[in-house]
């Protein structure tokens, strides 16, 4: 393809990777799962889950991005040509798309949230009023989606402005900043009295906790968090260079994705201890309680709980932004690519079925919360779906289409860039057998057992 763009850099290429997979699963949903599922036992796994699945994983989106330099459905068309896998491709089109709707919703809630705390409007409120104020907010049936259309406004605004002066500029300027807003969060969460009960929540092992569904939770956050399986990998990684070394891209994207979810438990956990409330499940974590901590515990120095709350409430908006981008950059690559439509065209009727999509699971928090999809509202329809079984195929097939379809040389030349780096046997070895075994049962056991629980 000849003007396609590509990031200036693979730095530039671990920024834009980190940050789509920087996003409201490491803010919110991290934190509460090692809370749940037996804190520092919940990391090992996790961490091993990482490593023998996620990384594969992540590697043979990057591989076949890269080696295509394509979208996700001109990536199978050419890479495997006259062949089904261009169903994958299309699979991998539709997917982040669904994801792109209720995020949206989220990422709308988010705005909102952050207009409340501009205002002071948690101050002086107890738990429960604001419990219901979040109940009222997201039950509303119009100010939830005009928050919803700003937040994907400008997501479209950044993706119409291209590859290199919209996503690549977005990410270059948002993620240092992102890691300097939580921590000094964490700083301030942790010099909080009483915080230490929250660090102890996190690093102490639980092995109580620990059963045969940990283990798929554990593989499940990895995937949502370093957004597996979804084709926003893959595209991305078809815009890294041909002389850039994808082993490290796929690893500096791994290790930045977990230790900003590291530091978000730290900047979330004492927090919540040091305020005296259990950790409570589900978005009400950072929507009621958080308000109520941090404008709470500020009564020595209220404006500084103030601002916490404030720069909390930015750090949550723009790294949902940084994950929304990416995902929509996959459709938009499909439509330029495959169907010649213009970039910003791409972008306006994505906009259309996205939004529309979206406005619907938005409602079904209030006027349509009666309409029931397998015994699930809309929005938890496109969350179950996607997160437990879309995200989990296309992974699957992913590694199986990088493991077994492509020519072990064409992986290794992807590694190696044609023979420049050189690595030991071993490694690749190694990394080819997780690839090629482990990766592949290891999920197909982890996708029974979801199929079986749901
Ligand atoms: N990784 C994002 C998060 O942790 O919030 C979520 C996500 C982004 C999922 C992009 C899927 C995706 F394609």
């Amino acid at each position: 393809m000849q003007n396609r763009e590509n990031f200036g850099s693979n730095t530039v290429a671990i920024m834009a990777l980190a940050g789509s997979a920087i996003g409201l699963g490491n803010i919110w949903r991290f934190p509460y799962m090692v809370g749940e599922h037996g804190g520092a036992a919940f990391i090992v796994i996790y961490l091993l889950a990482s490593l023998l699945l996620s990384l594969p994983i992540m590697m043979s989106e990057t591989v076949i991005g890269r080696r295509s330099h394509s979208n996700t459905f001109g990536a199978m068309r050419s890479l495997a040509p006259g062949s089904k896998w261009h169903y994958l491709g299309l699979l991998t089109v539709i997917s982040p798309l669904i994801i792109l709707s209720y995020y949206s919703v989220v990422g709308g809630w988010s705005i909102d949230y952050l207009l409340r705390s501009l205002t002071g409007s948690f101050l002086n409120k107890d738990a429960s009023l604001l419990s219901a104020e979040f109940a009222g907010a997201i039950s509303s049936p119009l100010k939830p989606i005009i928050f919803q259309t700003v937040f994907l406004l400008a997501c479209a605004l950044v993706v119409s402005a291209g590859v290199k002066s919209g996503i690549e500029r977005f990410n270059k300027l948002t993620i240092p900043l992102l890691f300097v807003l939580i921590l000094a969060i964490m700083i301030y969460s942790l010099t909080l009295p009483g915080a230490m009960r929250g660090v102890e929540y996190l690093v102490k092992p639980d092995f109580s906790k620990i059963t045969p569904s940990t283990v798929s939770y554990a593989v499940g956050q990895s995937f949502f968090s370093l957004s597996l399986g979804v084709g926003t990998v893959l595209t991305y990684s078809s815009y890294i260079g041909k002389r850039e070394n994808i082993l490290m891209s796929g690893l500096g994207t791994t290790v930045f994705d977990l230790l900003f979810a590291l530091i978000a438990g730290f900047a979330i956990m004492p927090a919540v201890f040091a305020a005296g409330i259990e950790p409570g499940a589900g978005p009400g974590l950072i929507f009621e309680t958080l308000p109520f901590i941090f404008s709470s515990m500020g009564e020595a120095t209220p404006i500084l709980s103030s601002v916490v709350a404030v720069l909390f409430f930015v750090t949550i908006c723009v790294a949902a932004l940084t994950s929304a981008i990416s995902m929509y950059e996959v459709g938009v690559a499909y439509l330029v690519e495959e169907k010649g439509v213009g970039r910003k065209k791409a972008v306006w009727l994505l906009f259309a079925g996205i939004w529309a999509l979206g406005a619907l699971c938005s409602l079904s928090f209030g006027a349509l919360s009666g309409v029931k999809l397998f015994g699930l509202t809309i929005f938890n329809f496109c969350d179950t779906l996607t997160s437990n079984f879309l995200m989990m195929f296309g992974a699957l097939l992913f590694v199986l289409f990088a493991g077994w379809k492509m020519k072990k040389g064409d992986v290794r030349d992807e590694f190696s860039n044609g023979g420049k780096f050189k690595f030991n046997d071993a490694v690749f070895g190694t990394f080819y057998f997780l690839l090629k075994y482990v990766a592949p049962v290891g999920m197909v056991m982890i996708f029974v057992t979801n199929f079986i629980g749901s």
